[in-house]
């Protein structure tokens, strides 16, 4: 267990900055995963907390310590890449001890320290086959257990499960949230996969181009994001934002909207401060998911006009015609006969809905 702080953290390749800036603290045990679009920095931050990139300027601690420029196997760190990069000629059983005995531990207390990793994630009965023998899952357990053996201070992941179908996935998530919670130990987790990031995180921290966006629980993210871009990154089908034009405001504060795609003359938000000054043009974000049946008390009625529908089961995605603003999703409960062309009626609870500048800032 142990505690992680990065302070002013910057990379350059070359001329391209990719980590501009970074501060971060994570404590004890927490479960960190990284979210942001491909290409933000995401490993290559992950590759700097482990030693295995150069810091172009500032700080990493752990526990205290500074190890900016410390060696990767003088850190307490393990990784497991998406890709597990496992021996092909080793068994299980080599592959994991393989750290530990490039460390100097002799063979007898590396068989203990193994077979016990192996026994925590269900290895036993395969430490002495080779990799090719072994199913996604199981190899992906192997290198898992790897870093286990190591007893690290804080493990890194990298997109561990993205090579696993979806069933098995699920599975390898229930049991890395267990092994968490199990070991106590302090993880961070890199995903491209929302439904891992929300069940995983104890706290999400949203990158973009090199910087950090926004940091905070699950919950906090969806329901508080700081402005549009994190809004738009969490949560699934995304957010949608639609254009409105401010007409006043309420005694308590709200906002007076025109939303002419929704066809509503008016539709009070409140914002963010209840004090803050309004632009004349802003966007409301309202989730699929926040779509109610038409009717619904303290909700709006609005109409949809469908575009195309996608059927789920348990539940439907409805498309709008692209109009002038782009398309609109609406999840909805039911309505199974539903096909595409006509109007769907719903509603809009002005409480769910967030306000966000024509910049992008939350209002
Ligand atoms: N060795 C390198 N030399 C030059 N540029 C690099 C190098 N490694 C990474 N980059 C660049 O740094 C940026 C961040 O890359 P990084 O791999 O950290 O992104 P990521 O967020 O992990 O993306 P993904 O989700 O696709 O894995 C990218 O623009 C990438 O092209
Ligand atoms: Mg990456």
């Amino acid at each position: 267990m142990a505690e992680l702080s990065i302070r002013g953290v910057r990379k350059s390749f070359g001329e391209t900055e990719v980590i501009r800036n970074v501060d971060l603290s994570v404590g004890n045990g927490e479960f960190v995963v990284f979210v942001g679009p491909s290409g933000c920095g995401k490993s290559t931050l992950l590759r700097m907390i482990a030693g295995l990139e150069n810091v172009t300027s500032g700080t990493i601690s752990i526990d205290g310590a500074d190890v900016t420029h410390a060696d990767p196997s003088k850190r307490g760190i393990a990784m497991v890449f998406q890709t597990y990069a496992l021996y092909p000629h080793m068994t299980v059983e080599e592959n994991m001890g393989f750290g530990l005995e490039m460390a100097g531990i002799p063979a007898d207390e590396r068989k203990r320290m193994v077979r016990r990793a192996a026994e925590t994630l269900h290895l036993e009965t395969y430490l002495a086959r080779k990799p090719k023998q072994l199913s996604g899952g199981q190899r992906q357990r192997v290198a898992i257990g790897r870093a286990i053996v190591r007893d690290p201070k804080i493990f890194l992941f990298d997109e561990p499960l993205s090579n696993l179908d979806a069933e098995l996935r699920v599975r390898m998530r229930i049991e890395i949230a267990k092994l968490h919670a199990d070991l106590g130990a302090t993880m961070i987790y890199v995903t491209h996969d929302q439904v891992e990031a929300m069940t995983l995180a104890s706290r999400i921290v949203v990158l973009r181009d090199g910087r950090i966006e926004q940091v905070g629980t699950p919950l906090e993210l969806y329901n508080n994001p700081d402005n549009q871009f994190v809004a738009g990154f969490i949560g699934s089908p995304k957010m949608n934002f639609v254009p409105a034009r401010v007409t006043g405001r309420t005694e308590d504060g709200a906002v007076k909207l025109a939303v002419d795609s929704l066809g509503l003359a008016e539709f009070a938000v409140m914002p963010r401060e209840r004090n803050a000054t309004m632009p004349e043009t802003l966007s409301i974000g309202i989730r699929p998911e926040h779509f109610l049946p038409p009717g619904t008390d303290g909700a709006m009625d609005v109409s949809l006009g469908l575009g195309a529908v996608e059927h789920l089961g348990g539940v439907s995605y409805i498309y709008t015609e692209p109009g002038r603003d782009g398309s609109l999703t609406a999840e909805v409960r039911g309505l199974p006969g539903l096909k595409a062309g006509g109007l769907l009626p719903l509603a809009v609870n002005p409480d769910t809905c967030l306000l966000f500048s024509t910049e992008g800032a939350r209002l």
